[in-house]
């Protein structure tokens, strides 16, 4: 297959949408509704609109990053994307090139259990907090060597030796390996997260807010192992983050989510400069700055509230209730703003979309 054409089917399927064909991950109409309610804990009997019509596109060796507050539907759309869980409607395709130099079409949504098995070694997550994803009683020897167990036939030795290889690639010394969780750093823990993740080589990692839980200085670190990483094995990131400020530097790309939907996506560099979505001027506006003098001059603009909840979303634009924008527009209450390229690269979903520099 010719990795650039378009990848037919699901693109098609939603029509455009700012697609590439050439893309490592290519997600479509994304909905993830969770039922609640009505069962023995009692309650009301409702929907959940988690995530609400997610399309994106990440290009083979980029990274997304995927932002928004608590609550929007950030870890929704990656468990969908790795069907940890399953979603309500959507395409979800993966493409990773094989030996003989042509690339490989994986429908992830299409997949059965068998399939899914297999998929598990092409597409891994690295999870917000490393103490909680690592097992206390394991030592890292095992918590590495335990997938490489379940999923191959590789003799003791061999799995002793990728235990070995993968510690070194996320920087930790081999010699700690008989050592348990809490003989490490939050930094070091969350190496060993990375490690587990690469046991066999995937192309494409979910990295849910991985460095959230870690302190500034260290967060750094991890950032740069990650970019290494990217770079030395070719890898394609989902990055998830709740703000801005981490994504930055390591993102090519950024969408930003509120209450299930992606309303703004483009190139990290130009949602810097010129963003154009209310909402993403507001996350912008909390980022800080290090020159107390621009700091000092520069737009602030607060959300005034809490995020709606998604068991009742707002009529019209999502947004509409916290909007300094739109909350008096009658068209914001009313009508759903589409997300549309608005210029080369640059997808709003917004009846007034305003392009300012924030930071
Ligand atoms: N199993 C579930 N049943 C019902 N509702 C759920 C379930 N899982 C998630 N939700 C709801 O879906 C919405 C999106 O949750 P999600 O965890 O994806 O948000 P998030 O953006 O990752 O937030 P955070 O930044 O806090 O991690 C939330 O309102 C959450 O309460
Ligand atoms: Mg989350």
């Amino acid at each position: 297959m010719d990795p650039t054409k378009p990848v037919d089917g699901a693109v098609q399927a939603t029509g455009d949408n700012g697609a590439r064909g050439d893309a490592a991950l290519s997600v479509r109409g994304l909905v993830k509704t969770f039922e609640v309610g009505g069962g023995w804990l009692g309650g009301e009997k409702g929907e959940v609109s988690a995530v609400a019509d997610v399309s994106f596109d990440i290009g083979f060796g980029r990274t997304l990053g995927l932002v928004g507050e608590s609550g929007c539907g950030k870890s929704t759309t990656a468990r969908c994307i790795l069907r940890l869980i399953e979603p309500t409607s959507g395409d979800v395709v993966l493409q990773r090139p094989i030996d003989d130099g042509t690339t490989e079409r994986i429908d992830i949504i299409a997949s059965g259990r068998a399939d899914l098995r297999r998929l598990r070694r092409h597409m891994q997550i690295v999870f917000q907090d490393p103490f909680a994803s690592l097992n206390p009683r394991m030592s890292v020897g095992q918590a590495l060597r335990e997938p490489l167990k379940v999923h191959t036939s590789m003799p003791r030795s061999e799995q002793d030796t990728r235990v070995g290889e993968l510690m070194r690639l996320v920087g930790l010394n081999p010699r700690l390996v008989d050592r348990y969780p809490h003989e490490f750093s939050g930094g070091q823990r969350q190496r060993i997260g990375v490690a587990r993740a690469l046991a066999f080589d995937p192309g494409f990692l979910v990295l849910d807010e991985p460095v959230s839980a870690l302190d500034v200085s260290i967060q750094a670190q991890v950032l740069n192992l990650l970019d290494e990483l990217q770079q030395e094995l070719g890898l394609t990131y989902l990055f998830i983050a709740h703000d801005l400020a981490v994504v930055r530097h390591v993102c090519d790309d950024i969408a930003v989510m509120y209450l299930g939907k992606i309303v703004e996506r483009t190139s990290a560099e130009r949602l810097f400069d010129e963003s154009m979505h209310p909402y993403t001027h507001a996350l912008l506006s909390a980022v800080p700055v290090p020159d107390p003098e621009q700091e000092r001059g520069r737009l602030r603009i607060l959300l005034e509230g809490d995020v709606p909840s998604p068991l009742n979303p707002p009529s019209g634009c999502r947004f509409h209730t916290r909007c300094h924008v739109g909350r008096d527009q009658e068209v914001c209450r009313s009508h759903e703003p589409p997300l549309e390229e608005v210029s080369e690269g640059h997808w709003v979903a917004c009846h007034f979309p305003e392009a300012r520099q924030v930071v």
